[in-house]
């Protein structure tokens, strides 16, 4: 089913692409357009560029593009139409009749209801004479039972299926359970995934029960069993909690490794806690907290007291980091993790631990300074090479001062001569990582055009004439009725250029809008990338009908070439006609 254009327009016209980006992306001016860090990859200096002239969005670094439909399609991970519902929900606008029965969404909303029903009835049986044993578990760690309702904390039972016997009565089908991840099938028969543990719902921003996280009552193992990503769910992108945490007013968050930590942590008065699920912390992860922080903001990290904790601090400070997040660590000085902190002293205690924190170069001299002997020569030398390595990567140059002054004075040496040492490192580095950042750039964009379009690979020339040619109807949909005269679509080198001219041409003898965001329904996110990439590179150039012109003579040149290259099915006349096109042309 089609979405009709004027659905479509409408779409757009209350959905500004700035607006909608500026909701993930923090945008600066530059010049007409707009920048800022790319949100589909890791980066320091912004090449995520907005075109608000043309609605588009592209970015150097990855490649990624498109129209603010293919935006939200990325983003959100939804497909094409579930990105134009979203906008369209967003805007207040209903969708056209029997558009939104799509088959994937449809399943997405089944695992959402029937998760929700799950919990509930984890939830009911704990409370149950049979759920006697998890109420125990939670009563022992310390957990309130209205810290249990605040959670939605639940229990499931070491046998009799009571997930598949309920949610079957209310008119689940068992695919849907298993799609849920609530419920295997093995062996023609069907059972419960969780037995015997304590369920922690997982809950997103928007209040979907949208996974389970399942503790054993004693050690056995394995401790956990987490949700395997669903229709409704991927782990890397959610964190636990942040539906609570996200309402604190100081944009600020604590962030721990257990879903244990969490709970302890909002019951003893901190909300602002949040972790990973059942995985370590990703870019993603970054990300998302970095949407919630601001400028204001901040993450203190509190992992647990042993060599994992400490290898996860030192990834989460570099991804935190690199979404521009500011980060404090608090070390805990016994006890395993927060939760066994809370529990063995008070939430009193807590506070002055967190307040206690120390920013994330605080913290890391302070580890380097750990593993160097100071007392010996060797030792001071490579401490303050470890020192300046890790003061050069910091991007700002007032904190580079400020820790090549706290290093210089603890190690007694000129501030003047480490800030040379670190200016040396950095520029060392700016060499090595412009050359490797263009060669990664010009990698990318070649990849992204294989990917879209792999046919282009083979007539190098004919294909970069097409590409100019599509950049240039599309910058300037005027020229199209001329183009059209001259060019057939059967006359462009690749299937996917053929493809894309010949409905620039049909909505232009329509008299429909040419724009990227109609495009969009059409064709999948590299290619939206690709098709993005030839009107960005149009709007550097001259886009005349004379350059027109050159881009069809180069193609018809082409053709005649390769058509010349198989002469035997040819008439004479036709191959007398082409060589004349070949020699003037050439
Ligand atoms: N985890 C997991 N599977 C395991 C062990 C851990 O998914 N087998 C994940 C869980 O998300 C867990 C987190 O890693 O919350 C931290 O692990 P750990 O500190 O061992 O768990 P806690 O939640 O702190 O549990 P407890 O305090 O009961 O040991
Ligand atoms: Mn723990």
């Amino acid at each position: 089913m089609r979405l009709p254009d004027s659905f479509i327009q409408q779409v757009l016209d209350r959905n500004d692409i700035e607006q909608v980006v500026s909701s993930y992306v923090a945008l600066k001016r530059r010049g007409r357009n707009l920048v800022g860090l790319c949100p589909f990859h890791g980066e320091k200096t912004p090449s995520f560029t907005l075109y608000p002239e043309n609605g588009s969005f592209y970015c150097f670094g990855c490649g990624a593009g498109g129209d603010v439909i293919t935006f939200v399609r990325r983003i959100e991970h939804l497909d094409y139409l579930d990105a134009v519902k979203w906008l369209a929900d967003k805007a207040g606008l209903p969708m056209p009749e029997n558009v939104s029965d799509d088959k994937t969404s449809r399943l997405r909303v089944r695992v959402l209801e029937a998760n929700r029903e799950a919990a509930r009835l984890y939830h009911r049986i704990l409370y149950a004479p049979e759920g006697r044993a998890g109420l125990d578990y939670y009563h022992r760690r310390g957990y309130t039972d209205a810290t249990i309702r605040h959670f939605g904390l639940g229990y499931a039972p070491p046998s009799g299926n009571p997930v598949l016997r309920a949610l079957r009565e209310k008119g689940f089908h068992d695919e849907e359970l298993e799609a849920a991840f609530l419920c295997r099938r093995k062996e023609g028969s069907v059972y419960d995934l969780f037995r015997n543990r304590v369920m922690i719902p997982i809950i997103d921003i928007r209040g979907n029960v949208i996974a389970f996280g399942g503790r054993v009552l004693d050690d056995s193992k394995p401790k956990y069993l987490n949700s395997a990503d669903t229709p409704a769910f991927r782990k890397s992108e959610n964190l636990f909690a942040l539906n609570f945490a996200k309402n604190n007013a100081g944009r600020s968050f604590i962030l721990c490794e257990g879903y244990m930590d969490v709970i302890a942590l909002h019951q003893a008065g901190f909300p602002q806690a949040v972790a990973a699920l059942g995985t370590s912390f990703t870019e993603e992860h970054a990300r998302l907290l970095a949407r919630y922080t601001g400028d204001a903001g901040e993450v203190t990290l509190i992992f647990d007291a042993d060599g994992a904790g400490k290898k996860g601090t030192q990834r989460a400070i570099d991804l935190l980091r690199a979404v521009g997040v500011r980060v404090r660590v608090v070390t805990i000085p016994d006890g395993k993790d927060p939760d066994e902190f809370i529990r063995r002293h008070s939430p009193e205690r807590f506070r002055l631990l967190l307040e206690g924190a120390v920013g994330d170069m605080g913290y890391r001299l302070a580890e380097l300074r750990l593993h160097n002997d100071l007392n010996t020569p060797e030792g001071k030398v490579r401490y303050m090479r470890q020192a300046t390595d890790l003061i050069a990567g910091l991007d700002s140059p007032v904190e580079r001062e400020v820790y090549a002054g706290q290093v210089a004075a603890q190690m007694s040496v000129q501030k003047s001569t480490l800030l040379e040492q670190i200016r040396q490192t950095i520029e060392r580095r700016e060499r090595g990582s412009r050359k490797t950042q263009m060669a990664r750039i010009v990698r990318r964009q070649q990849q992204e055009t294989v990917r879209a379009n792999p046919e282009a690979a083979a007539h190098p020339r004919a294909a970069a004439a097409e590409e100019s040619l599509i950049g240039l109807l599309l910058q300037n949909p005027d020229s199209i009725a001329y183009v059209a005269r001259q060019l057939d679509p059967s006359q462009m080198i690749t299937p996917l250029g053929r493809d894309i001219y010949a409905r620039l041409v049909d909505r232009q003898q329509k008299g429909l809008m040419v724009d990227l965001a109609y495009l969009s329904a059409d064709y999948d996110e590299a290619q939206m990338a690709y098709i993005t990439s030839m009107l960005q590179a149009a709007r550097d150039r001259v886009n005349s009908l004379e350059e027109a012109d050159r881009y069809i003579a180069v193609l018809r040149q082409e053709q005649a070439a390769s058509l010349l290259a198989r002469p035997e099915e040819l008439t004479p006349e036709q191959i007398r006609e082409q060589l004349a096109l070949l020699r003037k042309e050439r």
